[in-house]
């Protein structure tokens, strides 16, 4: 049987073959190969064996139609059909996957990296925040090399200004890679709080839980909390300066043609009129959406920001494409500040 370390791709007629009557471990072990791991944003350390589908689908039924006759255990023959039956759920789409729990490495400048274990659950056509995406992934990889006002060099208790925290706020933070790379990185320093819609946010703050030793150790400050950018209308009261946000962070927030403007209107009346102020956001320059990424840069204009800094580069989306190849995505990132007047 081919094997990960081999450059070839596994064909359906590489696998055991029942009508051979192959061993309970052969199955289970082919079984493990067939399972569809997201790709971990197109990172060689993650890179998987490639698979050829055609006829995995039928090799799968296969299997779940067979009595498995031949094995003696009932527990073994119950593991296979499982087995069998979980490969063919992640065959029928990311939203049919089962949930995971996915580990990151995240770097940090002058010290180790760290890493943070997100739990996603199965995805359904409007809970795009069960899934982390890959701007976010770009993002909390390039946090620690921004324009940002200066995080602590070590891990001792500090303060941003006037002896307070640096308090961050993540805008649909979804999974919380972003924010919770945030507060790895500046520990007892800054508080953040991770934002998302109600339907979101439990999923957000099991993550928060999931991480809390690392948060411990560095001192981090994290809270969650349901905020709808739709509902941040001028006619309601604005923020209390205290309540404002020295930092803002954002990843992969526009999808539908109201989020620039809902997005723009929260940033404004919750991001602290001060020179030292930035917002952060990095997004994907997907065909569908670049209206709105252009929407996005016109309204920041408008509500008194500027650009600090900002690039593209690029990324992999955590799907294969058709041949089981990585599929390239460009993103965007910037950082902006008020306008100096
Ligand atoms: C594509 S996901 C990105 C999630 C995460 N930032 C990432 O990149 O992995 C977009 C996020 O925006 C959130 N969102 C969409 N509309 C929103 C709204 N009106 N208010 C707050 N969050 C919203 C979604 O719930 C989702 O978590």
């Amino acid at each position: 049987m081919t094997t990960s370390s081999d450059s070839q791709p596994l064909h359906v007629f590489d696998l055991p073959q029942l009508y051979t009557k192959p061993t309970a471990a052969d199955i289970l072990r082919a079984l493990e190969q067939l399972a569809v791991r997201p790709r971990n944003f197109g990172d060689d350390e993650n890179a998987q064996l490639i698979v050829l589908q055609t006829g995995v689908s039928q090799y799968l039924t296969s299997i779940i139609a067979s009595a498995l006759s031949w094995i003696d255990s009932d527990e073994m023959r119950e593991a296979i059909w499982d087995a069998a039956s979980a490969r063919l759920c992640e065959r029928s789409g990311r939203a049919a996957m089962p949930a995971i729990s996915r580990v990151f490495t995240i770097p940090m400048t002058s010290q180790t990296d760290f890493t943070l274990t997100l739990y996603e659950p199965s995805l359904t056509s409007d809970n795009l925040g069960m899934k982390t995406w890959v701007s976010s992934y770009l993002l909390a990889k390039r946090l620690h090399a921004l324009l940002l006002p200066p995080a602590p060099s070590s891990l001792v208790p500090s303060r941003y200004k006037d002896n307070r925290p640096l308090r961050a706020l993540e805008l649909g933070a979804g999974t919380g890679l972003v924010g919770l790379s945030f507060a790895a990185l500046w520990g007892s320093a800054a508080s953040i709080h991770l934002t998302d819609l109600d339907t979101i946010v439990p999923n957000l703050a099991h993550n928060v839980g999931l991480n809390d030793e690392l948060l411990s150790k560095t001192g981090a400050s994290v809270l969650t909390g349901v905020l709808d950018w739709s509902a941040e209308t001028d006619d309601r009261p604005e923020p209390a300066d205290e309540e404002k946000c020295d930092v803002i962070l954002a990843a992969d927030p526009l999808y539908s043609p109201d989020h620039p403007a809902w997005l723009v209107q929260t940033i404004r009346r919750r991001l602290y009129r001060d020179t030292e102020s930035r917002v952060v956001v990095e997004m994907p320059l997907r065909d569908a959406y670049l209206p709105q990424v252009e929407e996005f840069r016109r309204r920041m204009g408008e509500a008194g920001l500027v650009v600090v800094e900002e690039g593209e580069e690029t990324g992999y989306d955590d799907w294969e494409g058709k041949n089981g190849e990585a599929v390239e995505v460009r993103c965007w990132w910037a950082v902006w500040r008020w306008r100096c007047n």
